[in-house]
């Protein structure tokens, strides 16, 4: 245990001194630019070979891929220590974007991907519970704790802790049920027996739900099912003002995009992770067949879900984020991915 602390500090150390050659030459060469010229620059200052940290093997020799180039946001600053909202199928990967943010978690780097290959098909639980301490500055990213699942209710501690500081992915609502009843992975409280507008009838207003709510949110409680329109207007009231990133399913490029222009740090692969990499050609996200529903419908979480939609939007306009002015950035991922 202290011995692997010890090779942790001196790996840090490696990966510190990385970022501060890469910096120090950035402002040397380009002072002005950002996305569109970091992945020019790695190929004018080729990268020194550094210890892979995110390998898990500390002892074999990797190459990082690339370090924080683009700084921290001072909404990224204001809004830390983040914390995650992950509403069920609302796209586990996004942890990826989350701990390579600038500075978020010093104990990885750019090639540390959480995914199925490093953790198994439960990589979120994975990564929660284990390493997220060991690896992500606490002032800066806020783990889940010990005895939560991955899927708790914000409910009470809006105010008292997480008001501003909250990250979360939203889905149209009859696709995110859908996609939580076919998941081979997680049952999501799908019993024998249902058929998908049985379980569509237990598991409307989650999202609403799961804001206004604390506690166990998957599988749903059924008190949830009570909510009415009026609290999806407090659920929007609440992703308007305290929620410092929200991101739409549909959209994953375009708000992988806005994240990283709201709040730095480089467009990388593995953001684009859940669905897989087509950059803007042809968004890929599966689409149910909701004919099987015989025309449920969610008002509530439909009013949830066209107000994130309302603030997606409004959030792309103000940081002039669309297919165009994010090419850098795709291209950037893309190059990545390459390496
Ligand atoms: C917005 O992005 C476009 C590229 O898509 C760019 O041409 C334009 O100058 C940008 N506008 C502002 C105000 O930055």
């Amino acid at each position: 245990m202290a011995a692997s602390c010890r090779v942790y500090i001196f790996l840090s150390a490696f990966v510190l001194a990385g970022a501060m050659f890469k910096k120090g030459s950035k402002q040397l060469a380009v002072p002005e630019k950002t996305h569109a010229t970091a992945s020019a620059l790695k190929q004018k200052h080729p990268e020194p070979n550094f210890v892979e940290l995110g390998s898990g093997s500390a002892g074999s020799a990797g190459k990082v891929m690339s370090d924080v180039v683009t700084p921290a946001t001072p909404e990224l600053l204001a809004a830390e220590p983040l914390k995650w909202m992950h509403t069920p199928k609302c796209g586990t990967s996004f942890l990826n974007a989350l701990i390579h943010l600038p500075g978020v978690c010093p104990g990885v780097d750019h090639s540390f991907n959480i995914d199925t290959e490093r953790y198994g098909p439960h990589f979120e639980i994975g990564f929660q519970f284990m390493d997220c301490p060991n690896r992500c500055d606490p002032k800066k990213f806020v783990c889940q704790p010990h005895g939560d699942t991955t899927h708790m209710g914000i409910g009470d501690k809006y105010e008292t802790e997480f008001k501003g500081h909250l990250v979360a992915n939203f889905r149209e609502p009859i696709q995110r049920i859908l996609s939580a009843f076919y998941d081979t992975e997680f049952s999501h409280g799908v019993k024998d027996g249902d058929s998908p507008a049985s379980y569509a009838k237990k598991v409307e207003h989650f999202m609403t739900c799961q804001i206004m709510n604390g506690g166990v949110m998957d599988p749903l409680p059924p008190f949830c099912l009570e909510l009415t329109e009026t609290d999806a207007n407090l659920a929007v009231a609440r992703l308007r003002e305290g929620f410092a990133f929200v991101g739409i399913m549909e959209e994953w490029d375009l708000s992988m995009c806005l994240f990283h222009r709201m709040f730095g740090g480089d467009c990388l692969a593995a953001d684009f992770l859940d669905n897989r990499p087509t950059y803007g050609e042809d968004s890929s996200l599966h689409l149910y067949d909701t004919s099987v529903l015989g025309g449920f419908e969610d008002p509530v979480d439909r009013i949830l879900y066209n107000g994130a939609k309302d603030i997606f939007a409004e959030r792309l306009l103000a940081y002039n984020v669309s297919q165009e002015s994010c090419q850098p950035c795709f291209e950037q991922a893309r190059s990545g991915a390459a390496v």
